[in-house]
Parts: structure tokens; sequence; C-alpha cells
């Protein structure tokens, strides 16, 4: 049977208190609506629906590289009307999976269950007890413990809020059911909107039954209404995300304290301490140990690195052996081979360091190649910017270059050369040279303290 997926994302989200459409609100990095988009295109559907309306161009902007047809609710009139104009663009005889932009977490096999339940005489509905069922519709169920009807949290009675089985707002229905029983929705109740929920109670009318299917863990149908919620939902997908991991042989000193925003490719015992974010592709070979308060985006780290506390790397590849930090700050285009070193307080950019190369301390290297087994003094910096553009130093291999270095590129300094400390280097330094270029001290003798 064929399936048309539909995922309502025109609501406003007041309780957010925010500027920006609540389901571009970021859960691991990630907008809330790519969640759910990721997952719906797991089902591999005829199309994908998704309605949009408030911040109409920021959420489509957003979909850009997706195969989805984004529809416009231009005035948000309840979940019932947003499904409805999604309607026209499905055949009558299609099975189709509604999901709320705002319900991030939901397992694609929870959803392959709940579609395959449908039929002409049958409705797939997903609910869960919850412990605090506030702000949920509650699910209704008659005396035999049929689901007659959904009542939402605010239209409902003080015995129905009592109960604990609520609505996650996500169902597989045919759409020539929509089509039947959508138009009679009425907006005469608390919020003024035409529930989509309301058609659960025409099905009954109808003898049409309905099937309940619930969640393993509740974290995973919860909706987001408000930043606390996205806190809690959040620190709930890290802690399952650090549990994963950790059962494949990662180790990390406090899992409630792991930030994984993005991909993560691993090889055997690699240690993470406190308070590391990962972002983007990362991906950690054999033997890495990472130190606390880290912060890695998009890097490929070879096998028994070390990276100590309190560094920061962007867009970099760092060979096997190489040791980074404390404080070190390796911005993208940062390329380190085998066996180098980055030690504190040491900033490099757009960077080739060479195989056993050494820069310790206090440095700032941008457009810069270091040769192999060269080491750069304390305090040195590239002088790679005059003002209007960016250019190169290149210091070839075995090169000692003393503290507090000026190199003011273009400049190149040849294999083997010394560089005295204190320098500021302006011209081409030839292999094997030593090269000074600072003031002459000068020892005065006959002066007076003021
Ligand atoms: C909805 C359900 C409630 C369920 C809860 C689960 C209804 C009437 N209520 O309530 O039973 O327990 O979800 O999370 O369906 N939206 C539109 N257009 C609109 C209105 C909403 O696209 O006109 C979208 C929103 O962007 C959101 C989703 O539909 O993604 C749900 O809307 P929201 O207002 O958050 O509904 P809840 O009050 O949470
Ligand atoms: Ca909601």
């Amino acid at each position: 049977m064929a399936l048309n997926v539909i995922i309502l994302a025109a609501g406003q989200g007041s309780r957010m208190n925010s500027q920006k459409a609540k389901v571009l609100h970021l859960l691991a990095g990630k907008p809330m609506l790519l969640h759910v988009v990721d997952s719906a295109l797991q089902l591999n559907p005829e199309a994908l629906h998704v309605v949009v309306g408030h911040q109409k161009e920021q959420v489509q902007q957003s979909l850009r590289h997706f195969p989805v047809n984004c529809i416009s609710q231009d005035q948000q009139l309840g979940t019932g009307h947003a499904v409805a104009q999604a309607l026209p663009h499905i055949d009558d005889q299609s099975v189709v999976l509604v999901l709320y932009g705002d319900v991030p977490l939901v397992p694609v096999q929870i959803l392959q269950k709940l579609v395959s339940c449908v039929s002409d005489q049958q409705i797939g509905l997903l609910t869960v007890e919850l412990r605090d069922p506030s702000g949920y519709g509650r699910i209704l169920r008659n005396t035999s413990g049929m689901v007659k009807a959904i009542v939402e949290h605010r239209d409902a009675s003080a015995e129905q809020q009592a109960i604990h089985e609520v609505n996650t707002g996500i169902m597989a229905i045919k759409a020539h059911c929509l089509h039947s029983w959508l138009p009679l929705l009425s907006a005469k109740n608390a919020q003024q909107e035409l529930y989509l929920t309301d058609i659960i109670a025409s099905a009954v009318a109808n003898q049409i039954s309905i099937a309940t299917i619930s969640p393993q863990l509740e974290q995973q149908v919860k909706g987001v209404n408000d930043l606390v919620q996205l806190a809690q939902l959040e620190r709930w997908y890290q802690l399952q995300q650090a549990h994963q991991f950790m059962q494949q042989g990662l180790q990390l000193a406090d899992p409630e304290r792991f930030d994984l925003r993005g991909e993560l490719i691993l090889g055997r015992d690699i240690s993470i301490d406190i308070n590391v974010v990962l972002e983007g592709h990362i991906s950690l070979a054999d033997g890495v140990i990472i130190g606390p308060n880290c912060s890695l985006k998009n890097v490929r780290i070879g096998s028994g690195v070390k990276i100590k506390a309190n560094s920061v790397l962007e867009d970099a590849e760092v060979g096997d052996s190489c040791e980074i930090g404390p404080f070190a700050r390796l911005r993208p285009g940062t390329k380190m081979a085998a066996g180098a070193k980055i030690g504190n307080f040491v900033e490099t950019k757009q960077s080739n360091i060479g195989t056993g190369a050494k820069v310790n301390h206090f440095t700032y290297l941008g457009d810069c190649q270091v040769g192999q087994h060269s080491n750069v003094g304390a305090g040195t910096i590239t002088c790679n910017y005059d003002g209007a553009q960016k250019h190169t130093t290149i210091i070839e291999e075995n090169v000692f270059v003393g503290s507090n270095t000026a190199l003011v590129a273009p400049v190149r300094v040849g294999s083997g050369a010394t560089i005295g400390a204190g320098s500021t280097v302006t011209k081409d330094v030839p292999a094997d040279h030593l090269a000074i270029g600072r003031g002459r001290q000068v020892n005065i003798g006959h002066w007076k303290k003021k």
C-alpha cells in the first residue's frame, strides 16, 4: 500500500518564547524537524509533505536538501486544518502517517508498526502512559477497553485529566477516512481550533477500530513545547548515545557530561573525559585520549593521539601519535603529520605541521607549513596578513625558530636554518644559515634612575 507522510510544522510554538520557529530549534545540533524528516524518509514514502506556516521561509529553507513537498497553511487553525491542507495531494487509497515536527525522536520501527495496523476498518494510534500527562490529549476508552475518543487537556474534565494514557499526536489512517471526517471538525473547543484528534470519535461512530501502539520509552514520543522540555529531551538523547558508544567500548568519564551533535566514528580503547563537545563529522582512531573541556568539530584524529584539557579543534586532521594542548586552538585547515606536537596557547589556521615537528608554546601559525622535525619556539608569530591579503610562510625541515620570532610573510626558511630569538624575519633564510634580525643590545653604565 502506498504511504504518504504528513509532518505538521506550521504552528508558532508560542510557549518557546523565541523568535525562531519551534521546529527549527536544535536537538543534538540538528533542527527537531530534520530528525522527523530523517525518520520519515526511512519509511520510503511515496511522498513526504511538510505543512509549513509560521516562519515559513526559514522552515522551507531548512528543508531545501530533502525530497519534501512543502504545503502552506497560512492561518494556523489547528492540527486537523493542517492535515486538510495536505490531503488534496494524496490519493484516496493511500495510507497517511501524520507526524509532528515537535515530536522528534520516534523510532522508525514504531512508525512501521503503526503503518502496518492500517486498513479500511482500522486506524493506528500511537499512545503512551505518562507519569505526568499534563498538556497532552487524553485517551478515552470504553468499559471494554476500546478507544472511543481523545480529549485535549484544556477541554478535559477533572476526571478525564486524571487519565495517564495520552495521545502522542502520531497516527496512521487511510486517506479516504480523512476525506470523510476532516470536513466534520468543529472549532467549538477551548482553543477554538480544528483538532485532528476529534476524528477518532468520528471513526468510532463509523465502526472503525482504533489500534493503539506504545513505545518502549516515553521519551521516544515526547513533544517539545518549551525550552525546559527541549533541554530534558536533549539530555535523554545524549545519554542514550553515550550508553550506545560505551557498549561499543568507548570509555566516558561521565556519560552525563558527553555531547555529540553529529556523527562519531570510533576505533578501540578511546577515552573521553568530562565536558567534551563533539560536533559534525568526528572520527577517532584507536587509543585516542581526550582530556576535559575540549570542543571538536569536523575532525579526523589518528591513533594514539592525546588531546589535553581545554583544546578547541575545528576542520582539522591530526596524524597518529600527535599531542595537542592543553589550551590549544586548531582552526580550519590545520593538518598535523604523525608525531607532531602543538602545545599550550598555540593557534593554527590553514597550516601543515610536519612529522615530529613541535610548536609548543604561545604561537600563531596562519597559512604556514612547518617541515618535519622543525621546532618553533615560544611566542613565534606568522605575520600572514598585510591588511589586504594573506601570505604564506614556509618553514622547511629541521629548522629551529628561536623564541619570539616574527615571520613576515611571504617568507621561506630553508632546511636546517636557525633563527635567533627575537628576530623579525622579512627576507628568506637560505638552508643551514643562521638568521638574526633584531636590534643589538646596548648596555649603558652612566645613567640615572628617576
Ligand atoms: C497535540 C495534540 C495532543 C497531543 C500532543 C502531543 C491536537 C489537537 N492535540 O497537542 O492531543 O497530546 O500534540 O504532542 O492535535 N500545527 C500545525 N498547524 C496548526 C496547529 C499545529 O502545523 O494549525 C503543528 C505544530 O507546529 C506542531 C503540531 O502541529 O508541530 C502540534 O501542535 P501543538 O500546538 O504543539 O499541539 P499540542 O497542544 O502539543
Ligand atoms: Ca506540541
